[in-house]
């Protein structure tokens, strides 16, 4: 089986596409973070694994016009709802992610930091397993332009439309890469699947 796969396609809305052709135009005016991948020095970061990380980045040549955009503001929550039903997921997070022309999302293995984080200190008697119940679910919420691909180990996806849902092995090493003429949208929810 493919370490990346498209697992299905889910019927946008008319308000999805408009939501994000207006965040397009002006992602910070909508609450947008730029995210550098060496990271902000400026800033101190708790996690270990994650200051290793952008050490990494700067050795091999990333520097801060290296960057992705994160919004984490639930501005899509029917699209999250839609997904929770579909995929029987509790206990969600969720974001939207612009990967600007030439910009790339690096490759990296996802740790889920952020879930296991808020797991542990709002819902501790929650037992769950990283592996077994854990779900990401990836859909693009622009379809595919020449230049665009996404990929995880050796499988490389592009061709693209807008609704597909794709998923990955866990701990497989993924990423995105645009070197196309429009940027690349898509929302990113995770959560647990414990039935
Ligand atoms: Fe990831």
């Amino acid at each position: 089986m493919s370490s990346l796969r498209r697992i299905s396609n889910i019927q946008l809305k008319n308000e999805t596409f408009n939501v994000v052709d207006k965040i397009l135009e002006n992602p910070y005016e909508f609450g947008a973070s730029k995210r550098i991948h060496i990271g902000d020095t400026a800033v101190a970061v708790e996690s270990e694994k994650i200051n290793e990380r952008t050490k990494k980045m700067r050795e091999v040549g990333y520097s801060s016009a290296d960057y992705f955009i994160e919004f984490n503001n639930n501005m899509l929550s029917n699209v999250q709802k839609d997904l929770e039903n579909k995929y029987d997921l509790s206990y969600t997070h969720s974001c939207v992610i612009i990967i600007p022309p030439g910009q790339c999302m690096p490759t990296h293995s996802d740790t889920y930091s952020y879930l296991v984080k808020y797991m542990k200190r709002d819902f501790g008697d929650v037992s769950y397993d990283l592996k077994q119940d854990v779900r990401r679910y990836l859909v693009f919420l622009k379809d595919w332009q020449s230049g665009q691909s996404i990929g995880a180990e050796d499988n490389v996806k592009c061709s693209w439309n807008s609704g597909d849902v794709y998923e990955w092995d866990y701990k497989s090493l993924h990423w995105c890469s645009n070197s196309g003429l429009s940027p690349i949208v898509f929302f990113e929810i995770t959560g647990l699947n414990l039935n």
